[in-house]
């Protein structure tokens, strides 16, 4: 990819390979940008996964790097490159979701590192207000990735109903980045005017709302027991 980027726009791409769900990943990176000389103007927070599945029945190895990528990495790398995108009056985009707006049943922990990010970034965006550095959360709703895959539905959980591609909800936040200075947007027309009903919705409704269309998979006795013994190997 970076050699197509290089070859069809002219510029250099340079590829730092990182696991950043690993504890103290940002701040390796940061040191390995600092070590090349390479100045941050635009911080893209986008690497994220979503775990699948009743909460007990997941490893809790695995919810530990979900968090870890999600929330640590993002937080760190954000705080680690502040000072120089204050400097560059730079820009700080954070993938959110369309989750972050209601629980999420079935991605219980998913949800929350959303919520999480979406709360985190729109604080951030009026703390830097009057600096020049710009601050978005980008909300997707369903959009075509691996997300799906990864997370282990193919059913594709939270973020349902017809799925954008990722070049339209790109050009929608660029968009949004270019012509507004929102805190957050959401992509699409369906799950903008979802994510402002749920705000109107008792926190019950929109827990249980969410459940039915998330299809939440269900836990059976034994199940919790043997998966979360089985994470402690
Ligand atoms: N797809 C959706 O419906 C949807 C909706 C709302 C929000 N989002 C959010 O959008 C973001 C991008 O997801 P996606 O849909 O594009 O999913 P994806 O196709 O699975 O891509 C995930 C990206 O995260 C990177 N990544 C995952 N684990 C990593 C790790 N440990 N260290 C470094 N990089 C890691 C992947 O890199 P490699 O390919 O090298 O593994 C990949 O570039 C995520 O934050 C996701 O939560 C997605």
């Amino acid at each position: 990819m970076a050699a197509e980027l290089a070859a069809a726009h002219g510029i250099t791409a340079t590829v730092i390979p990182a696991d950043l769900a690993a504890p103290g990943a940002g701040a390796r990176l940061v040191a390995d940008l600092a070590a090349r000389s390479l100045h941050v103007h635009t911080l893209v927070n986008n690497a994220g996964f979503g775990t699948y599945g009743p909460f007990g029945t997941i490893p809790l190895a695995r919810t530990a790097q979900e968090i870890q990528l999600n929330v640590g990495t993002l937080v760190e790398l954000t705080s680690a490159l502040m000072p120089q995108l204050i400097a560059s009056q730079g820009i700080v985009l954070n993938l959110a979701s369309t989750a972050a707006f209601q629980p999420t049943p079935g991605m219980a922990v998913y949800g929350a590192t959303k919520a999480f990010v979406l709360s985190f970034t729109e604080a951030l965006w009026r703390e830097t207000e009057g600096t020049g550095m710009r601050v978005l959360a980008v909300c997707p709703g369903g959009t075509d990735s691996e997300f799906g895959a990864v997370s282990g539905t193919t059913a594709s959980p939270a973020e349902f109903g017809k799925r954008q591609s990722a070049a339209d909800m790109v050009a929608e936040a660029m968009r949004a980045l270019e012509t507004t200075n929102a805190p957050s947007m959401v992509s699409g027309t369906r799950n903008r005017a979802l994510a402002r009903l749920v705000r109107l919705f008792p926190r019950r409704t929109a827990v249980a709302v969410s459940d039915r269309v998330m299809g939440r998979p269900r836990v059976r006795a034994g199940q919790v027991a043997s998966s979360v013994a089985g994470s402690a190997h």
